[in-house]
Parts: C-alpha cells; structure tokens; sequence
C-alpha cells in the first residue's frame, strides 16, 4: 500500500516546511517536493498542516477506579483518540497489591489486544515494592514498559510511602527507566477531607477546597528530592498550579533531572466550574482538582519557556448519570477523573497557537515529539521523517468547532458529557493516519478495532 500526501506544510517540533510526502506500508519513505510517483491514494493537503500523530502520554482506559470503572475501554477509547489526532497512548497497568507487576502487565494486554485502533505503550503502576519483587522491574523495561507511576496521594489504595518510592525509584534509576509522579501528599489531604465531611460539606467543590496547591508543590518538592538521591529521573504527571511549577523549577535549577506534564483541564478549567448547578460540579472531579485561574498564565508561561515539557490528557472518564452520582452525599466518593483524550489537539492549538502564546513547532512538541522522546518512542512516534511511523495527521489550522457532547465532531467518547462544553476552538483533526492508513478522514471512520499494536518503548535516553 502506498500513500501520496501532497502540497502540506509539513510540521515538525524543530522544521516547518512544503512538501509532499510518499508513504509505502506502514512507514514514511520519501520527503520531498513536487514527487513524480504513483501512488494507492493520494490526498491533497493543499491549506493544511502535516503534523505527527499526537502522542498522549496520560490515559487510563478501562480502568478499575473509585468502585467503578472509566468508562471508555480501548476501543471506544483509541477510536476517540484518533478522532481528536492522537495516534499513539501510554495507558496506566496497575499492580495488585501483593501480586506480581508481570501479572498486571498481562491483564493489560488483555484489555488492549483486539481492541485498540491506534498503537499504544503501558506505565507500570507500582503499588508495592517489596526487595522480593524488584527483578520484575527489569523484566518490566525488557517487555518494552520502561516507565512506572506512583502515587504520593489516594491513601488505601494506589498510595505508596516514602520507602517503597526510594526503593523503586534506585531500581529504576538503575535500569535505565523513568519514574512518573502523581505528586500530592494524600496524607495530609485525607485528613482535611475528613474534616471537610464532619463539618458537613460534602458538595463537590469541597475536592478542590480540601487539596491545597500547597500539598501539590510539598508532594512535587519531596518526589523531585527523593528521585535525586535515588538517581533516577522524574516526571511530574499532571502539574496543575503555579505552587507546584515553581518547585519543579527550583529543583532544575540545583540540577534535578525532571520533566512535568499539565493537562488541558488545568489550562481551559479553573475551580469555579465546582460552583456549577446542582451535583454538575461533579463533572469536574479530578485529581489534582481545578484551581483558580490565574494559575492558567503560569502554566502557558511554562509550556512556552519549556519549564513544562508535555500535554497530555490524563483521560479518565465517568459517566456523570450512572458513576458520578456515587459521590452525590460526599464528594470524597465521586469517582477522580475527566474525559479528554478526544480535544486535546484542538484545545492546545487553539489556547497556544491560534492565541499567540506558543509557535507552531512547540505545539507539535508539547503534543507529540516531547513524548516520544521522554518515552523511548522516538523517532518511531513523535515526527515526520523519513524511516519514521506514518502516523501523520492533516490539521486543518483554520477549522472552526464548538465542542459539545452534542457535536458529533467533537465528541466519541463513550461517557455522557464533555469537560469542555461549549469552548470553540480553531484547529481540527482533519484526517487521521496510523501507520500508513487513514482511519479518520472528515468524521468518518476508517480504522479497526485491533489494528493498534502494542509499542515496546526503548530506555529512558536523556533526549527532550
Ligand atoms: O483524577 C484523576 N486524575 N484520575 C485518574 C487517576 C490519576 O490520578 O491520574
Ligand atoms: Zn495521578
Ligand atoms: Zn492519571
């Protein structure tokens, strides 16, 4: 099969270019201008740009959380993926505690095999650690997960103390891997919590009353701390205020090695949304929760002068009718998580490029490239190149959506609402390609369940 994609402006994170490009199977074999060659289909991409597929490092499909599950799973999950750009994610395994980090891996194949439509890597979400069990990290990085996630907060049930942290975070340091943090100390917001609830205030604005910004920069400060004597790097999965920023900034400046993701929510939601109607702030219910808005202008701040180094969605959906509502008497039982994985593209070119906050390359950077090479996809993921994956998208930089549950352009999530009712953006994901096929082209659907492979991601190479 063979692919001629003609007149684009061709986008990377570091060119920006004319020119056409010739893809034979699942790869980009020639680059170049006005090329004389046949091809199976040809699409003109004449106003538009060619960008690499989106890398999403953040989602958790399928995933048992809250006494529930997130209700997309991998095929309703990568199929919204790809609608919104995003060719390739890194999804969230979890070790039950106790039972082997193998074991967890298998279960998570089993979620993903047959099922995904665009490719995909796995975290290890380690819940313990015990000296017994560390081989299994090695092992984990031969399979291809070269990276896990702990938890400093959800206290009983993916929090991990200090000591199983070092303990992973040495091995890890050791093996050549990365050591994702969710950063917040859950111990102490256990306890506001509890207060919160004694003193009756169970709405849903009282998640983000009762996780201080401060709690997130003590727990970003201390992981930073702990991975550097561990040595090991580390990165910051969905910073979300100034507070937390300025301790990731401060540690590079005496020489840390860490990187930090935000989110969309933290850049287009702020803590008001809590106030909404009724239990409708409940939507909102994520972990670390919304802040107050000034916070947004650090955050784009820090996307544009690289102290933030990726986007990603921390895709985590619940059905506000059926799931949400099992926190309608307490807000500490609201299942933490928001749907995303679908607008992510489109928010950031709007909210960056279409605002002027940040060049076109940065948006190609922060959404897919700095991934790739954080997480040992480059340059397989990540670029137009030739040799690379032809996972290109053609993005219409000029198309207008409002995005609405309602817009069947804007939303394939399977969950029956969208944090980002009624933003209109400019920017849209046009046409979708996976490894030399189109899957998405103007809303309809091409692809197949299945056709996603599963990526072994290579070591932690320092690159970004
Ligand atoms: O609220 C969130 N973020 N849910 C997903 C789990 C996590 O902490 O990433
Ligand atoms: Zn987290
Ligand atoms: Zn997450």
């Amino acid at each position: 099969m063979s692919l001629l994609i003609r007149n684009g402006r061709v986008v990377t994170a570091s060119d920006d270019y004319r020119a056409d490009i010739y893809v034979e199977d699942d790869k980009v074999s020639l680059i170049g201008n006005s090329l004389d060659l046949q091809a199976d289909e040809v699409i003109d991409a004449s106003g538009k740009l060619v960008i690499p597929g989106g890398v999403d490092p953040h989602t958790h499909m399928d995933m048992p959380f809250g006494g529930t599950t997130s209700s997309d799973d991998f095929e309703s999950g990568t199929r919204a993926a790809a609608f919104g750009g995003t060719t390739t994610i890194i999804d969230f395994a979890i070790q039950i505690k106790g039972n082997s980090t193998l074991e967890a891996l298998e279960t998570w194949h089993a979620k993903a095999e047959g099922k995904a439509s665009i490719d995909y890597g796995f975290h290890m979400i380690v819940t313990d650690m015990e000296d017994k069990r560390l081989w299994e990290m090695r092992r984990l990085a031969d399979e291809g997960v070269t990276s896990y996630k702990m938890f400093m907060a959800y206290p009983g049930v993916l929090y991990v103390d200090d000591g199983t942290l070092f303990r992973a975070m040495r091995k890890a340091g050791d093996d050549g891997t990365l050591v994702c943090m969710h950063a917040e100390n859950g111990i102490v917001i256990d306890e506001i919590v509890k207060l919160a609830l004694k003193e009756g205030k169970t709405s849903p604005k009282y998640h983000a009353l009762t996780r201080p910004t401060r709690m997130e920069a003590e727990g970003v400060h201390r992981s930073i701390a702990i991975a550097e004597v561990a040595g090991v790097p580390v990165y910051i999965v969905h910073l979300s205020s100034a507070d937390a920023l300025e301790q990731v900034n401060l540690a590079r400046k005496r020489g840390a090695l860490v990187f930090a993701e935000t989110c969309p929510q933290y850049l287009f939601l702020d803590i008001d949304y809590y106030d909404r109607e009724g239990f409708e702030g409940a939507k909102y219910v994520m972990t670390p929760a919304l802040r107050e808005r000034w916070n947004q202008d650090e955050l784009w701040r820090g996307l544009k002068f690289g102290d933030l180094q990726s986007i990603s969605t921390d895709h985590c959906p619940f059905c506000f009718k059926d799931q949400k509502t099992l926190g309608i008497d307490d807000f500490s039982k609201i299942p933490n998580g928001a749907p995303g994985v679908e607008n992510r593209l489109s928010l950031v070119y709007n909210g960056g490029v279409a605002a002027g906050r940040i060049s076109v390359n940065r948006f190609v950077e922060l959404t897919s490239t700095a991934a790739a090479k954080l997480f040992g996809l480059f340059p397989k993921k990540g670029t137009v190149a030739v040799g690379s994956d032809a996972d290109i998208v053609i993005f219409d930089p000029e198309r207008r959506e409002t995005i609405s549950v309602d817009n069947p352009c804007t939303h394939h999530m399977r969950v029956d609402y969208n944090a980002y009712e009624g933003i209109e953006t400019q920017g849209f994901s046009e046409t979708v390609i996976s490894r030399g096929k189109v899957i998405v082209s103007n809303n309809e659907w091409h692809g197949s369940s299945g056709a996603g492979q599963f990526v072994k991601r290579g070591l932690f190479s320092g690159a970004n």
